[in-house]
Parts: structure tokens; C-alpha cells; sequence
């Protein structure tokens, strides 16, 4: 009898940068900013020729998001009030990308906690939402510094990147093409990210993790069974990033003011109404597909981009107001972390579930995209 593939997942790891920039400093490093800005420009500003900057606050970030600090690869040019960005010197073609470097840590991490050894994984996909370059790919750069004997490809899908990246492992096991798949998720949001917007300098924070998806005949105990797998996409500008290489003059990076469309932009309050109904519909139908009542999810690990859309999205999963042992946040310390947020949430918060815990993976962001991992505790 010939066997059947099932995909599980074996493993997950986390890379943590050792700095980490806490909303006081932000808010302060900002205010300077503008500040120097509003005295620089008096002149124009008197004269109606540009409008004065206005300053940020903790309390409208810490009540608007949740997010209380975030980790970055370089706090100093971040909170240098005339640079707003991180310095990360450039490397030789020779030595290690940054982005291929802190991916290779939270895989080394998920292999470990696996008891694998490189040797044995087929294929390594690097699913996040901005790759340092453009080719060769970073997955394969990932996969060569692990030694990997296999295959390795970058997949963007934004914030739901690794999602997308669980679901394409979970079909090349099913499909017999591979055993084990490790998933990377290196983001280094704070090189996208414009510090000088007052609507969305707090956001992001940098941070990577990875998904060590498997063959069940191959994978440790305690692994976690996928019960299911859910895609959605719908085109949306209202979260966009205009980089790339038919414009790449960085445009209007070094100018106050106006959101540069060479970064990270945003419609917040549209993002958050129309995202948090399509989201909580998609899971309401998944587990209807698979069968799942509010009653049977012990824990939900949901994107975190915001604590207030995760509550009214946990809310409608549940049936009532999650608790955070329902519904762990994470953004209070890592703020968003595009793709990495919902595997963060799940990495730190499953030690104490017990075999037949059923949970949710979840993630959702630009495109729109957004997608389900229904897991469980073996
Ligand atoms: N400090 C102080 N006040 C600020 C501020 C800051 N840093 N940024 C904005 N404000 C002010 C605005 O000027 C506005 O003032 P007004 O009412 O006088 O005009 C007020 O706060 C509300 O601004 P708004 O942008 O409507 O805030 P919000 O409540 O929608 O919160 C977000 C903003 C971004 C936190 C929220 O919309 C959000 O999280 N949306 C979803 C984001 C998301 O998931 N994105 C996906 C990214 S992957």
C-alpha cells in the first residue's frame, strides 16, 4: 500500500535582535526630529509654503495599537534625529546578507528544537515581506549557509508571507516533492519603514522566525498536525510600497512630511474596517469546513499588526472577548513584525498545550492577503 504523505508542523524558531527601542525613546527621538525640522523650515512655514510637523505621543500610540517598544537591527540611526533610519553598513558580496543572517538564526533555532540536521531538510522557502535584493534568491543564500542539499525560493505575500509559505510546504510534502520544508521569515521592517510619519513611525519592529514543516512519518513528538489550510487574496492599495527596481531612486526618502511611496504607506482606518470582517469570515467559514466549533479553539495566534482588531477578530472566532491566554499578544514587545508576528506568537506562547489542543495560526496584511493554520497538539 503506498503511503500518504501528511504535512505537520515539527518545529518552530525565533531570532530576537539584542536592541530594542521602547516608545519613550521613539516618541522622544521623533519629537526632536520635528523639532529641528520646524526650525529649519520657519521661514517656508511662516510663509504658508509648508506646513509645520506636529508631534507624536505615547499615549495615542500605546491606545491606537497596543505597541509598547519594538526590536530593531540598529537603534542608533533610527533615534539620530537627522538620519530616522537604521545604518546597516554594506557587506561584501562575499560575506553574509544581513536579512540571509538573521534567517539562518531563527532556522538554526527551529532544526534544533526538531532534533534535525540540515542534511535531511529538501527545501527552504524565504516567505516574508521585503528581501533585501533582487536575485540570487535569499532562501537559496539561507539555504547554502545551512548546508541544505535541496531547493530554495523567495515567495512575498506581505504580511501573510509565511502563512503562504506553511501552505506551499504543507503541498510539496502532500505532493511527495519534498520531506521537510523549512519556512524563514526575516524582516527587517525597519529599512521600509519611514520613522519621519507621524501616522506610522511606531509601527514596525525587525525579527526572525522559521517553520519547520514535515512528512509526520518523519517528525519529532509533539509535533503539531495541520488540519487545514486557507489562502485569500484581494487586491488593495490601501497598504502599498512602491520600491523597486523600475524606480529606484529612493524618491523622497530624506524629505519630511508627505508619506514617501518609496516605503511602508498606509490607510489605517480603512485597513482595519475592511480587514478585520474579511478575516474573522474566512476563519468562521474554515472551521465550518473543518467541523470546529468557537468552543474547541484553545488558542488562537493571530497577525499582529494591532490589539484592537485582534480582539474584534477573536471575538467573532470565539463567541466572547478572548483572554490573552485565548488570544497572546505579542505586539507589546515586538510591535508588528509583518509576516514573523502571528509564528512569534506561537513560538512563545505553546508550552503548555496538551495533546488534542487545537489552535489557529493566522495572518493577514497587504494585497489584502491572509491566510489560516488550523493546528493540532499531537
Ligand atoms: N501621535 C499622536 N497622534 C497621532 C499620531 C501619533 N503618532 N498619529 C496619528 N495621530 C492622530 C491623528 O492625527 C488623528 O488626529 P485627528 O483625529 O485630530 O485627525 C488621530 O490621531 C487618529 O488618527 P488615525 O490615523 O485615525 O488613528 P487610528 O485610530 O486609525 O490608529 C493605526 C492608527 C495605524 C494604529 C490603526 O489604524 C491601525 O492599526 N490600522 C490597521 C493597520 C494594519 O493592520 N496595517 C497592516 C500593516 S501590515
Amino acid at each position: 500500500m503506498s503511503h500518504s504523505p501528511q504535512p505537520v508542523i515539527s518545529a518552530t524558531g525565533l531570532y530576537t535582535p539584542s536592541e530594542s527601542i521602547s516608545n519613550d525613546e521613539l516618541v522622544a527621538a521623533f519629537n526632536a526630529y520635528v523639532a529641528l525640522y520646524n526650525r529649519e523650515n520657519a521661514d517656508a512655514i511662516a510663509a504658508g509654503e509648508l506646513s509645520e510637523l506636529t508631534e507624536s505621543s505615547v499615549e495615542f500610540i500605546e491606545k491606537a495599537s497596543g505597541i509598547g517598544s519594538r526590536f530593531v537591527v540598529d537603534k542608533d540611526g533610527i533615534l539620530d534625529p537627522a538620519h530616522m533610519a537604521p545604518r546597516l553598513p554594506m557587506r561584501s558580496n562575499d560575506e553574509l546578507s544581513v536579512l540571509a543572517e538573521i534567517g539562518v538564526a531563527a532556522a538554526r533555532d527551529a532544526l534544533a528544537r526538531a532534533g534535525r540536521d540540515a542534511a535531511d531538510v529538501d527545501a527552504v522557502l524565504c516567505a516574508a515581506s521585503n528581501m533585501q535584493r533582487a536575485y540570487p534568491a535569499m532562501a537559496i543564500e539561507i539555504q547554502n549557509a545551512l548546508g541544505i542539499d535541496g531547493f530554495g525560493f523567495d515567495m512575498n505575500v506581505a504580511c501573510s508571507s509565511a502563512t503562504f509559505g506553511i501552505q506551499t510546504a504543507a503541498d510539496y510534502i502532500r505532493a511527495g516533492h519534498a520531506k521537510s520544508v523549512l519556512v524563514v521569515n526575516p524582516e527587517i521592517c525597519s529599512g521600509h519603514l519611514n520613522w519621519r510619519d507621524r501616522d506610522s513611525h511606531f509601527i514596525f519592529g525587525d525579527v526572525a522566525t522559521a517553520i519547520l514543516v514535515e512528512d509526520k512519518d518523519i517528525a519529532p513528538a509533539g509535533h503539531w498536525d495541520i488540519l487545514g489550510t486557507k489562502l485569500k487574496t484581494v487586491f488593495s492599495n490601501n497598504i502599498r510600497n512602491n520600491f523597486g527596481f523600475l524606480n529606484r531612486t529612493h524618491g523622497t526618502i530624506d524629505q519630511a512630511g508627505p508619506k514617501t511611496d518609496k516605503l511602508f504607506v498606509q490607510e489605517g482606518r480603512k485597513v482595519f474596517k475592511e480587514v478585520v470582517p474579511m478575516v474573522a469570515q474566512m476563519i468562521v467559514d474554515q472551521m465550518a469546513v473543518l467541523d470546529l466549533q468557537g468552543s474547541d479553539m484553545r488558542r488562537l495566534w493571530l497577525h499582529q499588526a494591532n490589539t484592537n482588531m485582534n480582539r474584534l477578530i477573536a471575538h467573532r472566532v470565539l463567541g466572547h472577548e478572548a483572554s490573552e491566554d485565548e488570544s497572546p499578544t505579542v505586539l507589546d514587545t515586538y510591535g508588528n513584525t509583518s509576516s514573523a508576528g502571528s509564528i512569534i506568537a506561537f513560538h512563545l506562547h505553546h508550552d503548555d498545550m496538551v495533546a488534542g489542543d487545537t489552535g489557529l495560526i493566522c495572518s493577514f496584511g497587504a494585497g489584502y492577503s491572509a491566510g489560516t493554520v488550523f493546528v493540532r497538539k499531537t
